[in-house]
């Protein structure tokens, strides 16, 4: 479609961002997006953000809340997203999130929202089920369409909520005229789905997976090796990529490949008749390689909370510009008066 690109560059946009749940980000988080998302940096328009908003539809207490937005941001940075390319940003500083969030919502269907599979999962663990954990894909919706979004690099399990979005924008469209871009996913199949240690067949998750199955990328890098050394693999002894049979040496295989930037084939040739433990080793190697210089940069950005804050104020300005543009011409085409602006 051709809604005009708003802002200095004309550059294809990307937007994603990451919720603050936790004091670190997790071995998927780092390769099913922010890998890629430091990949698109140079060639398009790019907006990362910290989901502050959508932490909220689970009980955070106000000062953890605080920390963890502060370092999911840090994390970004130290992951490779450089704030000077990338729109740095949280999504509570930019407030058009919300209102999109609403106006979308009176788009959308009950019954779409009760097939969201995240929301049916989360509930069915015992998730206490607030409004806002209901509509939350649609607050994404909003996230994603304020930028008109070209692509938007996540992992697999956020497939289902881009499809939403998609619907949204291309309702949208049809009942309004040509008002909002629909976006691609950018889901890179080999890393989208990172799975647990422990339990090969479950994605390495924030909520579910256990203390054993989860590397987080702050943890201490002996602890890394650790469980690595004590992940779960298969029967046989063979290193062979094969998600179906061997879930767990499939998963160190994709894990090595991605941070070493080795083919998987050249892999299995590599560890053709050598050991699990060989494996294990390597990757614990590769691992740890990764995560060294990133919590050192970690400790250098949370030693400076102040330039951090001024780096979210800097791309929230960015961020509002693009998003001010879009609501205006959203509200013109719905039919909402333009009151003061
Ligand atoms: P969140 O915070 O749960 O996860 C952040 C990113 O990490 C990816 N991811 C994984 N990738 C591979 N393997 C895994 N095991 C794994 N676990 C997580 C997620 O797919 C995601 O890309 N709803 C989003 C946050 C969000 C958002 C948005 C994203 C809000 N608005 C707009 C993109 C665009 C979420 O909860 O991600």
């Amino acid at each position: 479609m051709s809604t005009p690109a708003t802002g200095p560059s004309a550059r294809p946009r990307i937007l994603s961002g990451m919720q603050p749940t936790s004091d670190s980000l997790h071995l998927g988080n780092y390769l099913g997006a922010l890998v890629n998302w430091v990949g698109l940096q140079r060639d398009f328009d790019t907006y990362y953000f910290v989901a502050d908003l959508h932490a909220l539809t689970v009980p955070t207490d106000p000062e953890v809340l605080r920390r963890r937005t502060r370092i999911t941001a840090a994390q970004f940075i130290a992951g490779g997203v450089d704030p000077e390319e990338s729109a740095v940003f949280c999504q509570s500083h930019v407030h058009q999130h919300a209102e999109l969030g609403w106006v979308l919502a009176c788009q959308t269907a009950m019954g779409e929202m009760n097939r969201m599979t995240q929301y049916k999962d989360k509930t069915a663990k015992g998730q206490n089920a607030n409004v806002g954990l209901f509509t939350y894909p649609v607050l994404m919706a909003a996230d994603i369409l304020m930028y008109d979004a070209a692509y938007v690099p996540v992992g697999e399990d956020q497939r289902q909520h881009l499809e939403i979005t998609r619907d949204l924008a291309e309702r949208m469209n049809a009942r309004f005229g040509e008002v909002l871009r629909v976006p691609e996913p950018y889901i890179v199949k080999e890393s989208a789905k990172i799975m647990d240690l422990q339990d090969p067949t479950s994605k390495m998750s924030k909520t579910s997976s256990t203390e054993k199955g989860i590397l987080e990328m702050m943890e201490d890098p002996a602890r890394l090796a650790k469980k690595l050394r004590s992940a779960v693999t298969d029967t046989g002894s063979e290193i062979r990529f094969d998600p179906e049979t061997k879930p767990g040496v499939s998963n160190l295989l994709v894990i090595h490949s991605v941070l070493s930037g080795t083919k998987v084939a050249d892999l299995e040739a590599e560890f053709a008749g050598r050991g699990y433990g060989d494996l294990k080793k390597a990757v614990a190697e590769v691992v740890v390689e990764a995560v060294t210089p990133f919590r050192e940069r970690m400790t250098e950005l949370l030693d400076d909370p102040a330039e951090l804050d001024r780096i979210l104020a800097r791309g929230a300005e960015r961020a509002g510009l693009i998003a001010q543009a879009t609501t205006t011409r959203v509200r013109d085409a719905i039919g909402l008066l333009p009151g003061a602006r």
